[in-house]
């Protein structure tokens, strides 16, 4: 019932306190915050972020929660320990990994991700569904950019934690991460219900992109207005922030974003040398696939008359086509 949501929520604050003091100020937390401080991590990003490390033990939160008389069988609902199979023992869920808490829409932890020091499998551990968390149904870090799309009109949806972070970091703090998974509709619908206007930038690369076409697919869907940054190849937000920094991320990156259909068009044109007569008719049709495909007849339009114009082509021609394709697909 509601109370054992209100024993879950109490118990993800507690603990995320607990992970953020045991990563700031002890000897334990040390080469974690070496770690993140290596990745480009400020003091400020790790406090308003209240990143946090789980040591390497297998009784630091359950002996905390135990010494507050938190049910361990709650904390263990909830994701937070785990029970040995044998006897039922609880022990702690998340051992010697960054912890990254995750908040609901009104700023309560909800879970966590937790990242393993450097290499290793796996990566991410992540809370579990519970009754508090769904992961469908949340954007990592929208209790805090919720202030910033509303002002700008506009949100950046990224792939993982520690993009966000670093766009945060880098001025951009209209951006939230789809948690790894598909974006949803669940999660597509709450975003239209903010803002209008989303600029992709997912990581670059074939999982990616397949990724940022069906988020902006989903996205459509619920109305909203879709642009696709790109970056140079397998890079994530967080790379290129590094690499080449916060300025040249908001012009040439979120700056430079594109409509979904000239992203595409900018797609298929790589590897293909248009001057050739062959490839260059190859290059048109695909394009009129995806002008088919597309959901207003005033866009159809807009980019036929567009491809008419590049190649010189009779409009009549392209729409006659585009029609065949349309057919094809009903
Ligand atoms: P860093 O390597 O720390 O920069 O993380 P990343 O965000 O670049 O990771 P990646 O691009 O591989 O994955 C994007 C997001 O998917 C992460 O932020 C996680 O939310 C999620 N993810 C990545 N690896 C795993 C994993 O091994 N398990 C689970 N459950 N989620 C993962
Ligand atoms: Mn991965
Ligand atoms: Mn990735
Ligand atoms: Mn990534
Ligand atoms: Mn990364």
């Amino acid at each position: 019932g509601s109370r054992d949501k209100e024993v879950m929520f109490k118990a993800h604050d507690f603990l995320a306190k607990l992970y953020h003091h045991s990563l700031i100020n002890t000897r334990q937390g040390e080469k974690a915050l070496e770690y993140l401080k290596q990745r480009g991590f400020t003091e400020e990003i790790i406090k308003t972020f209240q990143i946090g490390f789980a040591p390497d033990s297998w009784d630091f939160a359950t002996g905390f929660l135990q010494k507050r008389n938190f049910p361990l069988d709650k904390a263990a609902s909830a994701g937070l320990l785990s029970s040995r199979d044998f006897d039922g023992k609880y022990f702690d869920r998340f051992r010697n990994r960054v912890m990254f808490p995750i908040w609901d829409h009104k700023g309560q932890v909800i879970a966590f991700g937790g990242r393993i020091l450097g290499e290793g499998e796996p990566k991410y551990l992540n809370s579990p569904e519970t009754k508090i968390f769904h992961k469908g149904k949340f954007l990592y870090g929208f209790h805090m950019a919720r202030s910033h799309i509303r002002k700008k009109q506009q949100l950046v949806l990224l792939e993982g934690y520690v993009d966000v972070t670093a766009a945060h970091g880098a001025g951009i703090q209209n951006a939230v991460a789809s948690l790894g998974t598909a974006l949803t509709r669940d999660q597509a619908e709450l975003i239209r219900r903010h803002v209008e206007s989303v600029v992709i930038c997912y990581d670059s690369d074939k999982a990616g992109l397949n990724a940022a076409m069906k988020a902006s697919e989903e996205l459509g869907k619920a109305g909203c207005y879709v642009k696709i940054a790109r970056m140079p190849d397998k890079m994530d937000p967080d790379d290129y922030i590094q690499k080449y920094g916060a300025e040249r991320f908001k012009s040439d990156v979120i700056g430079s974003a594109q409509t979904v259909m000239a992203f595409k068009m900018d797609t298929l044109r790589k590897g293909k040398n248009l001057s050739d007569e062959g490839e260059r008719i190859k290059y048109i049709e695909e394009v009129l696939r995806e002008i088919s495909s597309l959901e207003k007849a005033v866009e159809r339009d807009h980019y036929l008359r567009q491809l008419a114009d590049e190649f010189s082509l009779s409009l009549s021609a392209l729409k006659q086509q585009q029609f065949q394709f349309y057919k094809q697909q009903k």
